[in-house]
């Protein structure tokens, strides 16, 4: 049943080319335009949409947050994204022009399941991202859009996240497109781009050698720092999620811009420290922010470890291991990014000894609060 892996860990992760082409599928129509009827949410209502709030837990959380960056990018509507443990305790507004979107693989964990009562109690409509048919989230929510990523048995998720990557872009794409904001050329590029990036995630995949061979060699560390910017945060922070639940390290996932306001200090010799680093194309200012970071913690006797895109040849100087990634659209990235620390944190805990697929005092869907 693990189809010649080791461990359904290493299975799911490989199974990520397909799980993308599989929650695309059907959803992008021969014109080029989003086809999405299945959320049962008319293009009227979406139109009245005037907040987006977003809850989820844990990895799922970590797409929510990428999540916001497209949805406020390419619609223009204000996007929280909160963590549903917090959210459900401290009062929050909504109304019936807010669209609570809620994140889970399982369908069933409590605390989103609880937001998710709280919002339709306040009068909001909620969408449930979801990749489990007939579970407890979807029956509850006003509309479900599924993650087609197939069973998850890992406790780590992996492809479930970036299925659900896609599903919130698609959200926020076809939102973009029901109200027909400024980015109407770039929404339809970038979907092109999307239905096209199955193949990206499969070319990362034929190039992870040299990262397990990386984390075999970090195997007696006691700490392994991430920084990104921008999108590139939150999949730091997932970095960071993994090597914490599947090798037992203390990891920690800064945004780069953070640095100099205290992580800094944690910066000792050979210390190593992920970066993902955004394009260099389009958005220069937050490139060369994050190059002057790299230069500024490596300066310091960081191990760099930089996740930068094929043809980034400035970074070069700067980088103790170079991770390279496909050229994609800015919002993009976490597609193809997050797939090498998939792969360091399931190789590091394999090093280390540890239960890849049943990580200690975790359960695959958490449902008490
Ligand atoms: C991390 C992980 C957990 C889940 C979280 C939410 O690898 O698996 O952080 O992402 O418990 O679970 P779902 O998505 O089922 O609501």
């Amino acid at each position: 049943e693990k189809g010649g892996y080791d461990y359904f860990m290493l299975k799911e992760i490989a199974e990520q080319p397909r799980a993308v082409a599989d929650t695309l599928l059907g959803r992008i129509d021969a014109s080029g335009s989003l086809r999405l009827d299945e959320l049962r949410i008319s293009a009227a209502e979406l139109r009245e949409v005037d907040k987006v709030v977003i809850v989820a837990c844990g990895t799922a959380f970590h797409a929510g947050m990428i999540a916001k960056y497209a949805i406020e990018h390419w619609t223009r509507i204000p996007c929280e994204v909160e963590l549903a443990s917090e959210f459900r305790y401290r009062d929050p507004i909504l109304d019936p022009r807010t669209l609570v979107i809620a994140i889970s693989q399982s369908g069933e964990t409590m605390d989103t399941l609880m937001a998710v009562r709280h919002a339709r109690e306040q009068g909001s409509k909620v969408l449930a991202i979801c990749n489990t048919n007939g579970s407890t989230i979807p029956r509850e929510s006003d509309a479900v859009l599924y993650t087609h990523a197939g069973p998850e048995v890992a406790v780590a998720s992996t492809k479930a996240f970036l299925t659900q990557l896609v599903a919130c872009y698609l959200v926020a794409l076809y939102l973009g497109q029901a109200r027909g904001t400024k980015w109407g050329d770039e929404i339809r590029a970038v979907i092109r781009d999307l239905s096209q990036i199955s193949r990206e995630v499969g070319r990362v995949l034929r190039t992870m050698e040299p990262v397990r061979e990386l984390a075999r060699s970090l195997a007696d560390k006691d700490t392994v720092l991430f920084l990104g910017r921008h999108v590139g945060y939150p999949v730091a922070l997932e970095g960071a999620l993994k090597l914490k639940e599947l090798a037992y390290m203390h990891a920690e996932g800064f945004a780069a811009g953070e640095l100099k306001h205290g992580p800094i200090a944690l910066i000792e010799e050979d210390l190593p420290v992920v970066v993902v680093v955004p394009s260099p194309r389009g958005r220069s200012v937050l490139y060369d922010k994050i190059v002057s970071n790299i230069q500024e913690i490596r300066a310091r006797g960081a191990r760099t470890i930089v996740i930068a895109e094929e043809g980034d040849t400035a970074v070069e100087p700067y980088a103790d291991h170079l991770i390279r990634i496909p050229a994609t659209p800015t919002l993009l990235q976490p597609l193809v990014a997050t797939v090498p620390l998939q792969v360091f944190a399931c190789e590091l805990a394999t090093a280390r000894g540890n239960e890849v697929d049943q990580p200690r005092n975790l359960a695959k869907s958490v449902t008490v609060e």
